[in-house]
């Protein structure tokens, strides 16, 4: 039995108060024995405050990127090592702002090197694929994540649950309100479980695979229902605890 993850990706959005407000309102109203994995992942700099307004509770924080040496003269970046001493368990890798957005245009070799990274300090990668609109009318959507998965793990040992969740999120989904069906969804994340028993055998049970793109509250309970969609990765909706806090009380009603 998989625990499902309901994680928060707060992208550059709110402020230190905002940012601290929001988990003081999740923790009072998440218990914390509840079936599910609860992770924020807020901005690099709110990370060691994050931890702080976390301390005692059972809510993971986690980052939004890394980058993939140790150390040395890379203007502007942050390792993994560092990441991990704000008291992070997870990191963010290649979500689609970063793959198709932002100007660092990361390819798949990058995000590789990267889960590498993260499961060297002991971060636990939730790795972002998913397909553009012009990818998916041209019918190459489970192409596409084929590739980006494996591309994505070449040489990363996956046993555990620890140590991949995968985040399956169409890119025409993300910020735009329209998400995908959850048969569209159960159809990419049960192609990207067989992918990855072909790739890392029966390992691939153990993985968490997230489905992300305008996750609301109400329609989060029928994209958790379906068979191979272990929670979410939630951007808009993560930023208030009005609407956060529901889609875990989704999450955890399709867990039990
Ligand atoms: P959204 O973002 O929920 O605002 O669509 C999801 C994501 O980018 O992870």
């Amino acid at each position: 039995m998989r625990r499902p993850i309901v994680a928060g990706n707060w992208k550059m959005n709110l402020d230190l108060a905002a940012g601290r407000d929001l988990i003081a309102s999740i923790r009072a109203e998440y218990a914390t024995a509840e079936p599910v994995e609860v992770v924020v992942c807020p901005p690099t700099p709110y990370l060691f405050p994050a931890a702080k307004a976390l301390d005692g509770c059972e809510i993971r924080l986690g980052a939004q990127d890394i980058y993939y040496t140790k150390s040395g003269a890379y203007t502007g970046e942050v390792s993994a090592e560092m990441i991990a001493e704000t008291g992070a368990d997870f990191v963010i890798l290649g979500h689609s702002e970063r793959r198709h957005t932002i100007g660092h245009l990361e390819d798949d070799r990058m995000i590789n090197l990267k889960a590498h990274a993260a499961r060297r300090a002991g971060l636990t990668p939730i790795l972002c694929v998913g397909e553009t609109l012009a990818e998916r009318d041209a019918e190459k959507t489970l192409e596409v994540l084929t590739f980006q998965l494996t591309a994505g793990i070449v040489g990363l040992d996956v046993s555990g649950a620890k140590d991949l969740v995968i985040a399956y999120e169409p890119v025409w989904a993300i910020g735009t309100g329209r998400n995908a069906t959850p048969a569209q969804a159960q159809e990419a994340h049960a192609h990207l479980r067989a992918e990855l028993r072909r790739l890392i055998g029966a390992a691939a049970d153990n993985v968490r695979i997230l489905y992300g793109g305008s996750v609301k509250p109400d329609n989060a309970g029928e994209l958790f229902a379906q068979a191979d969609v272990d929670g979410g990765l939630i951007g808009g909706a993560s930023l208030k605890a009005d609407t956060f806090v529901p889609i875990i009380r989704a999450a955890v009603a399709a867990a039990v």
